[in-house]
């Protein structure tokens, strides 16, 4: 991180912006046979069986539609864009995020399926990087070609938008067969330490992306986050106010306990594309206005939920975070 990055920061502004998750928005068609001869068969057949009924293009629409009314700064996409992470779905999902809005106001981070097989960056990530990278120019110099490597050289990236930093995770790798794992690099680890421990953080409010739900209180171990521990013991020594995560298509919420009076809350929400309509499954978006005050972070939460008779999102929940502003000396107490 250089002084540069430090331009789309003013720390006092209160920030609103909207988390989407697990839109699944691409439509696969008929594949080339040679690009799904590996482990992108199964997800293949998950998406003719199911996936092509479950996740539904107008249902993300009206979700885009009901924001357009927000007024918001900032669009934070968690992952799982895609199917199976064929070029051709990046190329879908470029479209649609050009429509959404400028790259400079959407930050998205890679989900499992974006990166069903280990692609060429080039076929891959590559068609998004403008959404994907960190303010600081300097992730553009890596030079790998291999898509997973390439990730690995990119994260964590940081922007800062008002008085936010967001602080992007990859937590996605070529998992096995029938595995929806996730698993953080070593050296990300290392390279998100120092970020936590930058002081050039100290004035932003810090919120943590990351597809992959971070405990195993709500997930599976086939869908979990084989590092987790790693990740909490990081955090509780370097911690962030909030962590938003996508993943298992339901909404909830949870905290890592650090002090007596320090709790980080970690939210995870449901695909903003499903028509499911068991509870805590039913697409959502949720909008997030974070407010500085005098030794506090105020983050009030909006949870939108779609109303699939009426065709329409409308407000479900509303809750306010309250969370200390964060010191990095004082963060090794
Ligand atoms: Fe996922």
């Amino acid at each position: 991180m250089n002084e540069s990055n430090q331009v789309g920061g003013h720390a006092n502004e209160s920030l609103r912006f909207v988390q989407l998750s697990d839109l699944h928005l691409s439509s696969i068609g008929i594949p080339n046979p040679l690009r799904i001869i590996n482990k992108r068969v199964l997800g293949y057949l998950s998406w003719l069986r199911r996936r092509r009924h479950t996740h539904q293009r107008w249902v993300l629409d009206l979700a885009v539609e009901a924001i357009r009314e927000l007024n918001v700064d900032h669009y934070a996409i968690t992952g799982d864009l895609t199917h199976i992470g064929l070029k051709n779905e990046f190329e879908q999902a470029k479209q649609w995020l050009e429509n959404l809005g400028d790259s400079y106001d959407i930050t998205v981070i890679p989900g499992n399926h974006d990166l069903y097989t280990n692609e060429r960056w080039l076929h891959s990530f590559k068609i998004w990087e403008s959404y994907l990278y960190d303010d600081n120019e300097l992730s553009k110099n890596s030079y790998s070609n291999n898509g997973l490597t390439r990730l690995n050289e990119l994260y964590p990236i940081v922007r800062l938008r008002k008085n936010v930093a967001f602080i992007g995770v990859n937590s996605v790798f070529d998992a096995p067969w029938f595995r929806a794992t996730g698993r953080i690099h070593e050296l990300e680890l290392k390279r998100l330490n120092n970020i936590l421990n930058s002081k050039k953080l100290d004035a932003y409010c810090k919120i943590l992306l990351i597809h992959h739900p971070i405990t195993l209180t709500n997930t599976s171990k086939r869908k979990s986050l084989l590092n987790h521990e790693e990740l909490i013991s990081l955090l509780k020594k370097h911690p962030v106010n909030l962590v938003l995560h996508g993943h298992g298509h339901h909404s909830c919420t949870e905290s890592i306990h650090r002090s007596n009076d320090f709790e980080i809350p970690i939210i995870g929400m449901s695909s903003s594309s499903s028509i499911s309509q068991q509870p805590n499954y039913q697409a959502q978006f949720l909008l997030f206005e974070v407010t500085k005050n005098a030794l506090e972070w105020e983050i009030v939460k909006q949870s939108f939920t779609l109303d699939i008779d009426k065709k329409c999102f409308s407000k479900s929940s509303t809750e306010k975070l309250i969370t200390k502003h964060i010191c990095a000396q004082t963060a090794t107490e």
